[in-house]
């Protein structure tokens, strides 16, 4: 019987590997042996528990709840009959998170003696089951999986205050952490531009703290019937609904550490309570600029009272047992010029502004410690001196974690670039927007958190690691969602999998399977870095094909004719020629498995010589952000890399054989960045006409000037502009070369931006 089950479903069996292949899991367990046989799961597959066993009954629940929705498989709860095929949750294992996933032919038994190692055994086996997408049956090969974490914390850093989230977006958060074996979602509700959480004994908080008016003349033109004033955004969580949400993650074996920004990033509280700020010109209205605010609190007892008190309100919503108080990048201008910081560091004898950091930590830090509980910060505050029993979230880095595990702090790892999920995960122009910096998937998963420096006992120090979400550039859920997945699934098997089984073909191998379960549950994620996309240039009349996509994880097959590429297609192996008019038809496949949808490309006059922001280069580098158009306010918006610092585009190897003309679709953005004396570094070449223009230069951007386009069509649109113009001398400068791409301004706002360059062939090249 069981052979010629084993036949039937062969042929599904296939992609998803042999009897001897690693289990689909992801993180990867600890330990995996593979034995004879399968377990056919239907939907007469009974789940058992223990008797009168609430926590046991939840996980089966869960279980059965991720097979019908994945599956469409509806499994009983009750004890099996002698001959029923049962799933056994079991008391009979190891502690805490740890579990035994045992898969026999008639039994698969998860076993643990903890909550979370049952819930975790229920996912594993849940992922058994789902090694291939589709629905009904499926084969789990037997084995026999031992499994516990590398880490405590394992976590994922939500910024709910750059933009804010749903509460149903924040527990379907807590669901996928679930999933990856995630337990520690870090919080982050407060910051200069919103402030999350309801406080009763501060309602201003969230009446003015927790809305604002989006940056640009757009926004800023979007009234509101209802207040006759341009339209605001934000929210923020009531306390019941806080509670609403530490329960579903409680259930979920996730604990959330709350985190209240002190004593920077701070302006949208001073905006609610101006006394609390340390100001000469308090801040009057809430902020949609990004960067580095100056507002700090001030260090007057009745400031001290009100921390206290949030605080108080605080730790009777979240019942973890840490507190996160920020500590980052509080500039010390503000402090160093208010007579009353001043004095008061006096009073102290504090000698530095950094050492007023260091008490005012401390002082948050007694107030927590009254409470029963632990404070964490990121690594500024170890500069001013804080006590060994805080613990120190390293971002700067990895040094903030050295320094901290060697003086005796425990420590998080989540450093930047690494593990902040804001950056980009490749380079194709429809990443949604972000930091620009390229992190990719593969980065993330060789990211090895446990630094070298430390020695056994400093390494007892290091709890674990998280990846960070900040939402400046993530307007929306399904942004978060991409920004983060399926990279998550990189920093869950690095937190969890014992380092020496890290493997990233391993991991590539299971990706496919992953990807099905976003797929099955409908779960959002970033198929951009694995869809296959080109850039291609002239190669004599025709092109030559550059396909690029799905780096490091996959395979490109692709076709020529018009028919779907498949597993079969021909393979990508190097650039190859085309001639205009070409339709490549590409997908990237790991192990036979689709990464992505397949891609549509047209090889043509204008797309060979078409280049999107994200496909130029910026000139110098210095600050790079892939920022999406502040208008139009519904629809669709544009989406450019800018180097706010330098905004300058470099269009490397242009071929200018036959091109005369050169269309530039341009941009003009808000400059909502608060980067304190580096605008002065921001230069521009001077006007010729009063709204400035768009100057190419060839060569370098040294070079002679060969197309000036004016920018004042351009100043009647919000959105993007397509402006014109020929290219002098380019009809004689044939061959390949740099073009460079400046606009001319008086000053930074509007931020003047390019969009997409298309250089025009004449007729004679094909068009
Ligand atoms: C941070 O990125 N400022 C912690």
């Amino acid at each position: 019987m069981i052979r010629s089950l084993l036949l039937a479903t062969a042929a599904a069996a296939m992609f998803a590997g042999t009897a001897l292949a690693a289990a689909p899991i992801v993180p990867a367990p600890v330990s995996d042996t593979p034995r004879e046989g399968a377990f056919q799961l239907d939907a007469r597959t009974v789940i058992s528990v223990p008797a009168n066993d609430a926590q046991a009954l939840a996980s089966a629940r869960y279980l059965a709840d991720l097979l019908e929705r994945s599956r469409g498989l509806k499994l009983a709860i009750r004890a099996p009959k002698a001959d029923e095929r049962a799933i056994v949750l079991s008391r009979q294992g190891p502690a805490g998170e740890a579990y035994k996933l045992d898969v026999g032919v008639q039994r698969i038994t998860i076993a643990s003696a903890g909550d979370a190692g049952l819930f975790y055994g229920a996912v594993s086996a849940w992922q058994l089951a789902t090694a291939e997408l589709g629905k009904g049956p499926a084969v789990l090969w037997a084995r026999q999986i031992d499994d516990a974490p590398r880490f405590g914390w394992r976590g994922v850093m939500l910024d709910s205050a750059r933009h804010f989230q749903s509460v149903d977006y924040v527990k379907g958060l807590i669901d996928r952490m679930a999933l990856a074996k995630l337990n520690t979602l870090h919080w982050h509700l407060t910051d200069d531009q919103g402030w999350r959480l309801e406080i009763r004994k501060y309602p201003k908080l969230t009446e003015v703290g927790a809305w604002r008016v989006p940056a640009g003349p757009a926004a800023a033109a979007d009234i509101d019937p209802k207040t006759g004033k341009p339209r605001v955004i934000g929210g923020y969580y009531t306390q019941d609904q806080v509670r609403e949400i530490v329960a579903y993650a409680a259930d979920r074996h996730v604990t959330i550490v709350p985190e209240i920004e002190t004593p920077g990033h701070a302006h949208a509280p001073i905006v609610a309570y101006p006394q609390l700020g340390s100001a000469a010109t308090p801040p009057t209205a809430t902020s949609s600029d990004w960067g580095v605010f100056p507002y700090l609190y001030n260090v007057d007892e009745q400031t001290f009272a009100f921390l206290d008190d949030v605080l108080t309100e605080v730790v009777a919503l979240f019942p973890g047992t840490y507190v996160h108080v920020g500590g980052d990048e509080a500039v010390k201008d503000q402090w160093k010029t208010n007579p009353a910081v001043q004095a008061r560091m006096k009073e102290l004898h504090i000698a530095s502004e950094r050492q007023l950091q260091g008490w005012f930590i401390s002082r948050v830090e007694q107030m927590l410690h009254a409470k029963g509980r632990r404070l964490i910060g990121w690594d500024e505050i170890l500069e001013g001196g804080v006590a060994e029993t805080a613990t120190v979230t390293s971002w700067r880095g990895i040094d903030g974690a050295i320094i901290a595990a060697k003086l005796g702090h425990d420590t998080i790892l989540s450093p930047e670039p690494m593990m902040y999920l804001n950056y980009r995960q490749s380079a194709a122009p429809d990443e949604p927007p972000g930091r620009g910096g390229v992190v990719t998937l593969k980065d993330v998963y060789d990211y090895e958190p446990m630094p070298a420096a430390l020695n056994p006992d400093e390494q007892r120090h290091v709890l674990g690691m998280q990846g960070n979400i900040w939402t400046e550039h993530a307007r929306t859920e399904e942004r978060v969602s991409k920004m983060l997945f399926p990279r998550v699934a990189a920093v869950a098997e690095t937190a969890w999998s014992p380092a020496a089984n890290k493997d990233w073909k391993g991991f590539a191998d299971r990706l496919p399977a992953e990807l099905g379960r976003y797929r099955a549950l409908g779960l959002t994620f970033d198929e951009t870095p694995l869809k296959v996309r080109a850039l291609s240039t002239p190669q004599g009349d025709g092109a030559r094909v550059t396909l690029l996509g799905a780096e490091q994880v996959g395979e490109i097959r692709y076709t020529l004719d018009g028919s779907a590429p498949g597993a079969g297609s021909t393979l990508y192996s190097q650039p190859f020629t085309a001639p205009l008019g070409t339709q490549v038809r590409a997908q990237a496949f790991r192990g036979g498995q689709p990464l992505a949808a397949a891609s549509d490309i047209a090889v043509d006059a204008r797309s060979i010589r078409t280049r999107a922001s994200q496909e130029l280069k910026a000139c110098t580098g210095a600050l790079v952000l892939n920022l999406e158009d502040d208008a139009p306010i519904q629809g669709e918006r544009a989406r450019f890399l800018v180097d706010i610092l330098s905004p300058c585009w470099l269009y490397e190897g242009a071929d200018l054989t036959g091109v005369s003309e050169v269309e530039v679709a341009v941009g003009q953005i808000p400059f909502n960045f608060q980067i304190g004396k580096d605008i002065e570094k921001i230069k521009f070449h001077p006007p010729a006409t009063p709204e400035g223009e768009l100057e190419i230069r060839q060569g370098s951007c040294q070079g002679a000037v060969v197309a000036t386009l004016p920018l004042a069509p351009a100043t009647r649109s919000q959105g993007v502009t397509v402006l014109k113009g020929k290219i002098a001398g380019a009809a004689g400068a044939a061959g390949p070369q740099d073009l460079c791409f400046t606009f001319t301004q008086k000053a930074v706002e509007p931020m003047w931006v390019v969009d997409r360059v298309t250089l025009v062939a004449g007729a004679a090249d094909g068009r």
